[in-house]
């Protein structure tokens, strides 16, 4: 497997974009790394999408850091990374959420909205104006 650039990762995340503060590269390599399942697209030397999961390999599952470069969106790579992903993970029950907007995206997906989900997040997300809560 392609060693990942995390540089170019970091920039991925930028360009995607995915959140308002910008990735640092070893934070990244470390996350992905520490991480039960990622897949990780290229076209040809340069890579083009990401994602991963989390994973307790009986149970449960949640998913995050979903990104593809703008040129390559809309093409249907974000749902066959987002399937190859779930492929990998041998559990029933798989969480994510979505960033505001992208919802339609899971759903597209078979993901489907929770009545009971919660969740504590940085003083960012945490913003109303952010959209998440
Ligand atoms: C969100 C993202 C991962 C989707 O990937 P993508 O490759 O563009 O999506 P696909 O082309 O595979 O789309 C699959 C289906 O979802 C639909 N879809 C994609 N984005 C959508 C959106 N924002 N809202 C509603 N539907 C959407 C597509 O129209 C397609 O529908 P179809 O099967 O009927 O044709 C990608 O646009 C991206 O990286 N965005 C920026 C980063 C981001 O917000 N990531 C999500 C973090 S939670």
């Amino acid at each position: 497997m392609k060693a990942v650039d995390w540089e170019e990762a970091s920039v991925l995340f930028e360009r995607a974009p995915l959140g308002k503060q910008k990735r640092d590269s070893e934070q990244l390599r470390r996350a992905f790394e520490a991480s039960y399942a990622a897949v990780i697209v290229y076209d040809s030397d340069r890579l083009i999408g990401m994602c991963r999961a989390l994973c307790d390999g009986e149970y449960q599952a949640a998913i995050y850091d979903m990104v593809i470069l703008p040129e390559y969106q809309g093409k249907g790579i974000g749902k066959g990374m987002l399937d190859r992903l779930c492929d990998k993970l041998p559990v029933e029950n798989i969480i994510l959420y979505s960033a505001p907007g992208r919802e339609g995206f899971y759903m597209k997906c078979g993901f489907k909205k929770m009545r009971t989900a919660m969740a504590k997040l940085n003083k960012f997300m945490s913003d109303p104006k952010a959209g998440y809560f």
